[in-house]
């Protein structure tokens, strides 16, 4: 057997990365109309970050982070999700002195050592938004908003956003403790790692896999989480935006979420048909991870949706795309070089142009052009030498006309523009 991709890695052949791109170019649209802008940050960033970030008790810090030590000896790590890079690139780069609030978009792979299987992957790819700078409960009613847009448009139809709230860092202390008198009767029966877990990170029981854990988990109905005086307003204004702008939601299911940064709203939106990994997307509010990484006080909110996930949960196909470009067959190689000059300057005018190299017959570079999805096929031959002129077949409306040499690159663009810039 010959080398194969790393298990939980996969190759996105040509067929598949047009469902990729059709998701890349809604979502980056969407993130353009409600005022988001594009951030790209590294691969590898510094381990401490996502230690002091996403948290030390977690699965992800725990276990699932690719770590290793550079030549010079620094811990560095490939990125296990956006927000901390992102947070870290705001405060780099002083974002929060030049400009305050600021909306950020991102996509791009992250890695994950999980155990791999549906849905789960060890290369895996994020699309999201990080609103950075304001404590505004409509601003997470935007991102909510937006992030079910996003999954709508690219026909992830069959979907339930979970909403909660895990109130501010007082509360949760509050929260934490009222949960461990509730759950001290069992402590013994929980696994190593929730015992282990139970003083550090208690919410963790809620959402851990082990069947024991899970059934004493269940046992707590409706939210861990008192919420104060502020928090139950900024959750209530997060109902109410959400239900005014047509977003259903369920505010009954009790989850936890596996990153410590969150505070105040959280949610899910669960996919069906995707099994056991029915998270398509999640996110929250992180109101203390800014000063947490050195940087003055400021609310943000934000959410992720897994690429790979989302193409799974896809249940309203794209409509075929439609035919494009033109193939330029030529009737025998010694008219290569004249094919090839029509072919350059089509291209140069913004029209997909193909054409065979290799001196197939004509038979089979026919075959070719209709399976490249091109719309039109031309022939060139030594009668249209002799004429000057060329017939061009539209496939997609089953016409041909014959041009002249000289407005044949020309009416093919116009032609082929009029239709494809939708
Ligand atoms: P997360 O829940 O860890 O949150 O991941 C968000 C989404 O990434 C998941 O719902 C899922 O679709 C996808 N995902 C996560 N792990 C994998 C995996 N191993 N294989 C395939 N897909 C996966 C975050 O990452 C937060 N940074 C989200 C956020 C943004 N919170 C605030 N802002």
């Amino acid at each position: 057997m010959g080398l194969q991709a790393l298990r939980g890695t996969t190759d996105v052949l040509p067929n598949d990365v047009t469902r990729w791109s059709a998701v890349e170019h809604t979502a980056r649209r969407l993130a353009r109309l409600y005022g988001y802008q594009e951030l790209r940050t590294p691969l590898i960033e510094d381990a401490a970050l996502f230690l002091r970030s996403v948290g030390e008790t977690t699965d992800i810090v725990q276990k699932e982070m690719f770590r290793f030590e550079d030549r010079g000896g620094h811990e560095i790590v490939l990125r296990p999700e956006g927000t901390a890079s992102i947070v870290r690139a705001y405060l780099e780069h002083n974002l929060h002195k030049t400009q305050g609030f600021v909306k950020l978009f991102y996509l791009g792979p992250m890695f994950r050592a999980e155990r791999p299987q549906a849905g789960r992957f060890r290369q895996f790819h994020q699309l999201g938004v990080e609103a950075i700078g304001s404590d505004a409960p409509w601003v997470d009613v935007e991102v909510i908003t937006l992030c079910v847009h996003i999954l709508r448009e690219c026909g992830v139809t069959d979907a339930a956003v979970w909403l909660s709230s895990m109130g501010c860092r007082d509360d949760q202390a509050t929260s934490a403790q009222l949960l461990r008198e509730r759950l001290q009767p069992d402590l013994a029966k929980l696994c190593k790692e929730c015992q282990a877990r139970f003083e550090k990170n208690i919410f963790r029981v809620l959402d851990c896999k082990h069947p024991t854990c899970h059934e004493i988990a269940w046992k707590v109905k409706g939210s861990p989480f008192v919420l104060c005086d502020q928090c139950q307003a900024d959750f209530d204004t997060v109902r109410r935006g959400l239900t005014a702008a047509n977003v259903p939601f369920d505010d009954t299911k009790v989850f936890a979420r596996g990153l410590d940064y969150y505070t105040r709203t959280v949610f899910e939106v669960r996919a069906k048909g995707l099994g056991a990994q029915d998270a398509v997307a999640a996110g929250g509010r992180y109101d203390s991870l800014v000063e947490d990484l050195g940087g003055p006080h400021a609310g943000a909110v934000g959410f992720a949706t897994g690429i790979e996930r989302l193409l799974m949960a896809q249940t309203a196909t794209a409509p075929a795309p439609s035919r494009r470009g033109l193939y330029l067959a030529i009737a025998q190689s010694t008219l290569l070089q004249e094919a090839f000059r029509f072919v350059q300057q089509l291209r140069e005018q913004g029209v997909i142009a193909l054409m065979d190299y290799d001196g197939k017959s004509l038979k089979s570079q026919l075959r070719e052009a209709d399976k490249s999805g091109c719309r039109f096929v031309a022939i060139l031959g030594e009668t249209e030498m002799t004429q000057r002129a060329i017939t061009l077949k539209d496939l997609e409306q089953s016409s041909q006309q014959t041009l002249p040499f000289d407005t044949f690159v020309a009416t093919v663009a116009q032609q082929a523009k009029s239709r494809e810039c939708h």
